[in-house]
């Protein structure tokens, strides 16, 4: 069979990063030619959690830019490209308008294809940015606007098999570190706090943990977490027990969608992966279960535009780009698995919009 090789760039501007990519995919093996992560941090900082006006504005600030540094990184032209791939939801709508047009831009100047990607799907298929990951598995997908099982079977071919019914784990975080007074974002700064503390001295609720079935619910445990520092809790003891309570949450939903996948790779992507502690969890739990946990690096756990131009690169090398790419909208929500989101229509609530 003659060599196949589709390059790509990618865009990503749903959250609060910036981010560019030139990846290039020659039968199924990815090498990422240029990449740039801008992240707002620091603007968002001292609001405790990100504000989508102010990304949005620094999305438009920073767009050309990434995507120029990117392909200067590469060293092609444009016309060196075979299309162009963006975010074009779920998440911060702004954020996520302005990504697309840039994206539309570049692929209508240099007269390629142009592919709209499901932030989801970049997630979904960013193991195989660094690692030789064949379908199918299963993903935990848990950051800050997500938290979700997937079962990856193919390209295009997901089934969400639960999710959280309010808040992401990472909100937890952020919320539990906003009210500490710990700073932004708060989950690193939790989980420092939290290696000092007593996991057993503060008594959480786990949510949903006895329920049957995979869905998660993290908001009950941030009104706890509230209510015990209120109360005077120590906390570096708080910080202890609200991690070891996200721990048994998603250690136990693991098995659980484990066991009922009978998947033998477990994948967990997502800023939460990021953690020690549960990975450390879903290592033991994968272990139990005679599966495998593959953790992506960590630029690539958080958002990036390398999995964007993997997930346009591989719809583009198996034909499933569509042919009216540019005529596609932004999608401030936007379900991966679209039927078992219409069959829960009660999911997806929240002001970052992405939980869906
Ligand atoms: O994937 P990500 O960069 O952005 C999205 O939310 O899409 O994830 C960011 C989230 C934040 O909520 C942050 O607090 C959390 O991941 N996070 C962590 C850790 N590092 C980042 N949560 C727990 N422990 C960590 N070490
Ligand atoms: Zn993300």
């Amino acid at each position: 069979m003659p060599e196949r090789t589709v390059t790509v760039l990618g865009i990503e501007t749903s959250c609060d990063e910036t981010a560019a990519a030139v990846l290039r995919l020659t039968n199924g093996k990815s090498e990422i030619l240029g990449e740039t992560v801008r992240s707002q941090t620091e603007a968002h900082a001292p609001y405790g959690g990100v504000v989508p006006e102010i990304a949005a504005r620094a999305h438009a600030d920073l767009a050309d830019f990434s995507v120029a540094r990117a392909m200067e990184m590469a060293g092609i032209g444009y016309d060196g490209l075979d299309g162009v791939a963006a975010t074009s939801g779920p998440g911060l709508i702004g954020g996520v308008l302005v990504g697309l047009m840039t994206g539309k831009a570049v692929a209508q100047a240099a007269d390629i294809p142009f592919i709209p990607i499901n932030h989801l799907e970049g997630h979904a298929l960013s193991p195989r940015l660094t690692e030789d990951c064949s379908f199918p598995y299963l993903l935990l997908l848990v950051s800050g606007g997500h938290c979700q099982f997937l079962e990856v079977r193919g390209l295009g071919d997901y089934t969400r098999l639960g999710t959280t019914i309010d808040d992401a784990a990472g909100e937890a975080f952020d919320k539990t570190a906003k009210k500490l007074g710990l700073g932004f974002p708060g989950g690193p700064a939790v989980e420092r706090i939290a290696e000092t503390g007593n996991p057993s001295a503060v008594d959480l609720p786990r949510p949903l943990l006895n329920r049957p079935g995979l869905d998660m619910s993290f908001a009950g445990l941030k009104t706890a977490v509230a209510r015990a520092a209120d109360e005077g809790a120590d906390p570096a003891d708080l910080c202890a027990s609200f991690q070891a309570a996200v721990c048994d949450v998603l250690a136990e939903k693991t098995r659980r969608a484990l066991e009922q996948t009978e998947q033998k790779r477990l994948v967990v992507a997502g800023g939460v992966a990021a953690n020690k502690a549960i990975r450390a969890a879903l290592d033991a739990i994968a272990e139990a279960a005679g599966a495998r946990l593959i953790a992506p690096p960590l630029r690539y756990c958080t958002d990036n535009a390398a999995m964007i131009a993997l997930a346009g690169a591989e719809r583009l090398a198996a034909g499933l780009a569509p042919a009216d790419g540019l005529v596609v909208r932004a999608r401030p929500r936007w379900p991966l698995d679209e039927v078992s989101a219409m069959q829960n229509p009660a999911y997806g609530g929240g002001k970052r919009g992405a939980k869906a």
